[in-house]
């Protein structure tokens, strides 16, 4: 049995949202989503033995990761809210009772202690339950392995039907976390099949995405809410359809390697999202000032012929993605206009991945 085991899963950021549930329950969306993965902006989840046996979320992680990983990272490590540690459990029992009806899983009678940390800041207008659940997942998963090696191997292709399992697996935990376990783009369907979109040597592989962090304070209205209330907008008429049309155009752009028609699927759709939120009954917003000043100073570079993909996630930051060279002349032209700002970027790459085990 593994004693210790320690995952990784990237966080993603959507270019068609998923917004609006058909089945609050079970967190199946409305329709499809599709979204790009952030190689860079990652949660770890461990997974050891408790020492009695109820299953534990533990806040306190000095040695989840040795000073190499840590300086890997590239960041200090920050905790998840204490309110996160109520659906971590909630998601390990759905994990022991999903997966004891797996032949190549042993799901313990002792309990298990997850710790999970994010290599970035909370509430930085990233999405953390996404990478910290799909983290979380695989780590309980191979930790129930009778054969971690085996599982290691079912696990590894990104088509693999191990992974897509999980992936589901870990929807049920927080939908958008599904799309964490491959990339760099990855399509969940109304299906609730989850699949990689491009092959590696698609013309849009290597975008980087730069976020422009306006707020880093935790939002007052939480995604899960946001899914409910949504529905109570004018603009909800017709919106699954749109959102269905746009997604097969966003797949075709980046199919093509469109950049331009690219920016303009993630443009409208980003602001189709918030209007929906501006129009809610009662209404209710994401944005700060800061948010809306910078949404009119890129309305003025409109017309540039490298104008980038931008979106907003439910959250006040914006995503800004670009190929690396232009990203970084987007970053120092940003930096003149509003020196305050302060951004952090990850590369697109692949989804959720074991670091490291022991066993008995
Ligand atoms: C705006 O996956 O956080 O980031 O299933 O209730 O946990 P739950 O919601 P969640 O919703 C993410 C919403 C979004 C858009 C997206 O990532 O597609």
């Amino acid at each position: 049995m593994v004693k210790r085991l320690l995952a990784r899963a990237p966080s993603n950021i959507a270019l068609l949202k998923y917004m609006g549930k058909a089945r609050s329950d079970l967190n199946v969306p409305a329709h499809g989503s599709l979204s790009m993965t952030l190689q860079g902006l990652a949660s770890y989840a461990e997974v050891t033995q408790s020492k009695g046996n109820e299953d534990r979320s533990v806040q306190d992680w000095p040695e989840l990761l040795s000073s190499d990983e840590r300086a890997a990272c590239g960041l200090p490590l920050f905790s998840n809210p204490a309110k996160a540690q109520e659906k971590v459990l909630k998601h390990v029992a759905l994990c022991r009772e999903v997966l004891s009806g797996e032949a190549w899983a042993a799901v313990p009678t002792y309990g298990v202690e997850v710790r999970c940390v994010n290599g970035f800041p909370t509430g930085a207008g990233i999405a953390s339950s996404a990478s910290s659940l799909a983290a979380i997942t695989l780590a309980l998963a191979w930790s129930f392995a009778k054969d971690p090696d085996e599982f290691r191997e079912a696990f590894s292709s990104q088509g693999s039907p191990l992974r897509a399992k999980l992936a589901d697996l870990s929807r049920r935990g927080s939908g958008s976390s599904c799309r964490s376990f491959m990339g760099p783009w990855v399509e969940w369907n109304v299906s609730q099949e989850v699949s990689q979109l491009t092959s590696h040597d698609s013309p849009l592989r290597d975008l980087v995405d730069l976020v422009l962090v306006v707020d880093d304070q935790p939002k007052l209205v939480s995604s899960s809410d946001a899914h409910l209330r949504v529905t109570t907008s004018p603009l909800w008429n017709g919106r699954v359809q749109r959102a269905e049309d746009r997604l097969s155009q966003i797949r075709s752009a980046l199919q093509q390697g469109s950049l331009e028609s690219l920016a303009q699927l993630a443009w409208a759709e980003a602001w189709e999202m918030h209007s929906l939120f501006h129009t809610a009954q009662p209404p209710f917003s994401y944005w700060t000032g800061r948010t809306m000043e910078l949404l009119q100073w890129f309305s003025h570079h409109q017309t540039d012929r490298r104008f980038p993909v931008l979106t907003l996630d439910a959250g006040p930051n914006i995503h800004l993605l670009a190929r690396k060279a232009d990203c970084l002349g987007w970053k120092e032209r940003l930096q003149c206009a509003f020196p305050s700002l302060t951004f952090l970027s990850s590369e697109s790459g692949a989804g959720a991945e074991v670091l490291r085990w022991t066993t008995a």
